[in-house]
């Protein structure tokens, strides 16, 4: 029997009506000094109402922090007034709204950042062309960032998000802390593993003693990670162990995989016994939900998916077809529409920044 529809109650108190999420999702939408668009409040409307959360897309907590053009800003008190909006356009039919907080440490350049240089835990260059060197950040700094993505959650909090993700994932200046790729340094910030995870157990821990202090109503607070990298030295799935065992004793109130496919593999396991999700799912034991992603396209997907996690997360179905859960849902799956036509494309609120991303990343599903 299908879970999907079953509603979870998370730690923090709140509910969520199911088990579907809507993934987060970079749309280059905003405006260049990070405030948001109509056009990104009317895509986030239409995906919203039927999904039991919507996390939005990257929004970064500082100016530095930018990793690309029209990216959501959550680093001034300028962007209360916008965020409320966005807030309150993901809060229909019971959809909670989740921030997912962010910076993009290396992976940005000085022409982003307007010709200051990137920072990093360390000045070790991105395997990617183009990368530019970043800067190592001063220990004063790295409190500085925490000290932001606290500033950033109290902003989420005023502008009335039911929760914040904190974005660990997907080679970001969190996921730079963690790794042995970029963070060489030799201070308590770096060295071994339980050093590496330093930054983010004062990170986390600083959120969650944020949320007790200014949040009145339950506030969900999420972390994403990505379980390994391609880069050697780099991430491996014993390090994620390491890392997601910690997270499972915090109170948090979901962890939140990133995967290309919910059904993957380890890049390094030869005997396959197991997919990452499994493995991690195993490891947290029943501690703290699991929120599993990657290539969920059918309900049966989401039904294999929520045997190694508590909820799914959905991304490009839902730039496709909005409304793929109530049709999940109904059993109305035949009416699914998994490929878009450039006449669609208005309807749909899929604007330049995400069309062209189509186009490159997934041209599969455009007809
Ligand atoms: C257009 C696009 C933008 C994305 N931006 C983000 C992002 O801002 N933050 C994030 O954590 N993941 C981001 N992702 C990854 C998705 O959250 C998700 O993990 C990935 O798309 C796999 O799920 P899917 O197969 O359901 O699309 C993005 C994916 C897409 C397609």
């Amino acid at each position: 029997m299908s879970t999907l529809g079953n509603p979870i109650k998370l730690q923090s108190g709140v509910t969520l009506k199911n088990r579907a999420i809507m993934a987060p999702m970079t749309n280059m939408m905003s405006f260049f000094d990070g405030t948001i668009t109509d056009n990104e409040l009317q895509y986030y409307s239409l995906r919203s109402g039927e999904v039991g959360a919507v996390i939005t897309a990257a929004s970064n907590v500082q100016e530095i922090g930018q990793g690309w053009e029209g990216e959501l800003g959550v680093f001034d008190d300028k962007h209360i007034k916008g965020l409320s909006k966005l807030a309150s356009a993901i809060k229909k039919s019971g959809t909670k709204a989740i921030l997912q907080i962010f910076h993009g440490g290396r992976m940005t350049n000085s022409k982003i950042l307007r010709g200051k240089q990137p920072v990093s835990a360390s000045a070790v260059k991105a395997e990617r062309a183009d990368a530019e060197e970043p800067r190592s950040l001063t220990d004063e700094e790295i409190i500085q960032v925490i000290e932001d993505f606290k500033s950033a959650t109290i902003r989420a909090i005023k502008a009335g998000f039911d929760g914040v993700e904190l974005h660990g994932a997907n080679t970001y200046l969190i996921q730079q802390f963690f790794s042995p790729h970029s963070n060489r340094r030799e201070d308590k910030w770096g060295g071994n593993l339980e050093k590496r995870f330093h930054f983010v157990n004062q990170l986390v821990d600083g959120v969650i003693k944020t949320v007790k202090e200014n949040a009145s109503e339950p506030f969900i607070v999420g972390y994403r990670f990505s379980p390994e990298e391609y880069e050697n030295p780099g991430i491996r799935i014993d390090d994620t162990l390491y890392l997601v065992d910690q997270l499972s004793n915090k109170n948090l109130d979901y962890l939140h995989i990133s995967l290309g496919d919910y059904q993957q593999y380890s890049k390094f396991d030869q005997t396959k016994e197991q997919t990452i999700l499994q493995t991690i799912h195993k490891k947290i034991a029943g501690r703290i939900p699991l929120i599993s992603v990657g290539n969920i396209r059918t309900g049966s997907d989401a039904d294999n998916a929520l045997k190694d996690s508590e909820m799914v997360a959905l991304g490009r179905v839902l730039l496709a077809d909005p409304h793929w859960t109530s049709k999940v849902l109904s059993n109305r799956e035949d009416q699914i529409r998994h490929t878009v036509t450039e006449e669609e494309r208005d309807e749909l609120h899929l604007n330049t920044g995400v069309w062209m991303f189509m186009n490159a990343m997934m041209p599969e599903r455009i007809k």
